[in-house]
């Protein structure tokens, strides 16, 4: 009989994998933090660069998350210092972390062959946290199957949605059932409710997995949609100088979905009205708080986007396009002030340069000639 070849995340052979369909991408990170036997006290490696649903499971459950910085190239976790950073924790506290989170931040494939070999080496379950990267690739195949479970989110801005809505991809028939049994608030098999742990109330709903349903058929028309607005911004953006578009490595294992089109701009461009940047305080509601507003009394904090992205996020919307900053590095967060963390400051600097441009289903050819021509437009000459 032919031999098998071993191939991280598929060790229990090709059709095996089971996807539990879930109320959040975050109750995924949840329940699969759990699943990977994360309790209080423990500590969670994940990457610092990325949105707080990554790492903010990790102390629903009393553990620790510890950070871990970025690489230049993806802006996902460098396996280097994901290395150092385990070694550094055992040394320190004796134990292991109990997990890996690594992220494909705006839909960037991470380096996985250098995270699983590590992940293998010290015998550390990796949950792919895929959220943003549906359907992108390593070395053809698809993120989130190469852990031991892999995210993924339906939320209203993502490659594919169910209004609101996630998913954890599992490696086994077992494993599935076990998050679903977490999902449907832990119901042991009696006529009536007898519980053995505590469960959550996570499972999707009826109503959404039927607009999942219908939005699966357009997942690959998103996907090449979202390739092609990203080879259109690096096209129309490569003479404009002092900014640059985040392209996936030429390394032909890598193939993004490029969820979002993000790019850097180079401290020494002014752009107009760069003298009122951080003037005022906020009083309008953040991208997504649903109109909550949580009032802050300073318009600055000690870790921020470069006076001229701010700038260029205030012109760009006076012209009614969207841009956003990076997201804010975790460990830079008040809310997780004295995390331990593992970085050589790329994803800090990033963050102070990079900005996102808009990439959805909607916008049209027209739409980024008009986002890039605002851009150009923007900067002073
Ligand atoms: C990196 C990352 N992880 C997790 C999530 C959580 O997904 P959800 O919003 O579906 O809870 C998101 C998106 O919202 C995300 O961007």
């Amino acid at each position: 009989m032919e031999q098998r070849r071993y191939v991280p995340g598929r060790d229990e052979g090709e059709g095996t994998k089971r996807v539990v369909a879930l109320s959040a991408g975050t109750a995924a990170v949840h329940l699969a933090l759990i699943a990977c036997g994360v309790k209080a006290g423990d500590e969670v490696l994940v990457q610092s660069y990325t949105f707080c649903a990554s790492s903010h499971p990790i102390t629903y459950l009393g553990a620790k998350p510890v950070f871990v910085g970025s690489e230049k190239d993806t802006w996902n976790m460098d396996p280097v210092l994901l290395e150092k950073a385990i070694l550094d924790r055992k040394a320190k506290t004796g134990k292991y972390p109990k997990a890996i989170v690594p992220v494909a931040l705006y839909g960037m494939p991470y380096q996985i062959d250098k995270i699983m070999a590590i992940a293998e080496k010290y015998g550390i379950p990796v949950i792919e946290d895929a959220a943003e990267g549906m359907g992108s690739r390593f070395n053809g195949q698809v993120l989130g199957t190469f852990g031991k479970y892999g995210v993924l989110s339906f939320n209203g801005n993502k490659m594919i949605t169910t209004s609101g809505g996630g998913a954890l991809i599992c490696r086994n028939e077992k494993d599935a059932n076990e998050i679903m049994w977490y999902a449907t608030q832990a119901r042991d098999a009696y006529p009536y409710y007898q519980h053995t742990a505590i469960g959550y109330n996570y499972r999707m709903s009826n109503v959404c997995a039927g607009i999942g349903r219908g939005q699966m058929k357009v997942l690959d028309a998103h996907i090449a949609h979202h390739k092609h607005v990203q080879a259109l911004y690096e096209e129309l953006l490569k003479d404009v100088s002092g900014v640059h578009i985040h392209k996936q490595p030429a390394d032909p294992r890598y193939d993004a979905n490029f969820w979002l089109c993000a790019a850097t701009l180079d401290p020494e461009v002014r752009i107009q009205g760069q003298e009122n940047a951080y003037k005022e305080v906020i009083k309008t509601a953040v991208g997504g708080a649903a109109g909550v507003i949580h009032q802050v009394d300073s318009a600055t904090t000690d870790c921020q986007p470069n006076e001229n992205v701010e700038a260029l996020r205030v012109f760009m919307l006076g012209k009614k396009i969207e841009a956003r900053p990076t997201w804010k590095p975790m460990h830079k967060q008040p809310v997780y002030a004295g995390a331990p963390v593992y970085t050589n400051g790329i994803e800090e600097e990033l963050f102070k340069v990079g900005f996102c441009l808009p990439a959805g289903p909607y916008v049209t050819d027209e739409d980024v000639r008009y986002i890039v021509d605002t851009i150009k437009g923007a900067i002073e000459r």
